[in-house]
């Protein structure tokens, strides 16, 4: 078993991701960090503990980390596409379950300081926790065994024509984990931009099966049936996070070339871009997949 560490901002598709990553039996999801991201702290973090009880998996720890990016409060005000709760129209059993006590940073380090094995961190939010952790504990940072990010694109953004949501929300941070030379040994690091996200969709087929299967697949369809980002072309609704999950459960599910990745984070129009050079080799980037398989794989195992 692989252990895991998901940092997340539930949000739809992070949803999605916690449930795929309890139902892999070939993980061990050893705890849930939560940011502010798709909603505020407190709301993403009450978010995870839900989607963990319905997976059953209440025992799994939870921390919340930051309520704001490093440097510009850009996500202040931010109208999410996740609706008022980030669950979108699904409304979950409350968890009797809390957060344990302190913040995030320092949680994460002390799981991936005390896992016997090397952990893969699965980042699925906004970066500022990711940044804090490889800025407060570099060496024990330095000891996952990889990194993988949804995040950026090699082509067109989603929240502006240049940036993708989660660098977008916190480009310092995104700049720090994916460009900055940080770290006395460069964790493994592998981005899943929007290039193959938007085209991995739950189609309305997928939505209608979710529904029929109950339990936790009847509550994605509730949920995704309120999610305003659907794909360009009205076929389905981007499954973003769960993508991420997906090649860090299956280790080459996606294929990924690497590169070298350069994030904006000057204060113009491009704020926020991930300007991926396929010449360089320093970050590995998703660049595409057999997209309906991933699909398959994220929901035959949701259902089950
Ligand atoms: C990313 O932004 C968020 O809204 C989603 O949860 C995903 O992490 C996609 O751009
Ligand atoms: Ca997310």
């Amino acid at each position: 078993l692989r252990p895991l560490l998901i940092d997340c901002d539930p949000g739809i598709d992070d949803m999605v991701a916690l449930l795929l990553a309890c139902a892999s039996p070939e993980v061990e999801l050893l705890g849930v960090s939560t940011v502010a991201g798709n909603v505020g702290g407190e709301l993403t973090a009450r978010n995870a503990l839900d989607v963990l009880a319905l997976a059953g998996r209440s025992d799994v720890p939870v921390a919340v980390g930051a309520d704001r990016p490093l440097v510009v409060e850009g996500l202040r005000g931010h109208r999410g596409a996740h609706g008022d709760t980030g669950l979108g129209g699904a409304r979950l059993p409350r968890s009797p379950s809390r957060p344990v006590g302190g913040h995030a940073v320092p949680f994460l380090a002390e799981m991936i300081e005390s896992s016997e094995r090397p952990v893969t961190l699965v980042a699925v939010g906004p970066l500022t926790n990711v940044a804090l952790l490889f800025a407060l504990f570099p060496d024990v940072a330095a000891r996952l065994d990889r990194l993988v990010v949804m995040g950026g694109a090699v082509g067109r953004g989603n929240i502006t024509p240049a940036a993708e949501f989660n660098v977008w929300a916190d480009p310092e941070a995104a700049y720090r984990v994916l460009s900055a030379p940080g770290l006395p040994r460069r964790v493994p690091t592998t981005m899943v931009g929007l290039d193959v996200t938007l085209r991995t969709l739950i189609g309305p087929a997928d939505a209608d099966g979710l529904r029929a299967a109950g339990g936790a697949g009847a509550l994605v369809a509730d949920a995704i049936a309120e999610y305003v980002h659907g794909a360009p072309d009205g076929g389905g609704v981007p499954m973003h996070d769960a993508v991420a999950v997906a090649e860090a459960v299956r280790p080459g599910i996606l294929d990924c070339r690497p590169a070298r990745i350069d994030v904006d984070h000057g204060f113009g129009p491009e704020r926020g871009r991930t300007v991926v050079d396929l010449d360089g080799a320093e970050v590995s980037v998703a660049v595409g997949a057999d997209c309906p398989a991933v699909v398959r794989f994220v929901l035959d195992r949701i259902v089950r």
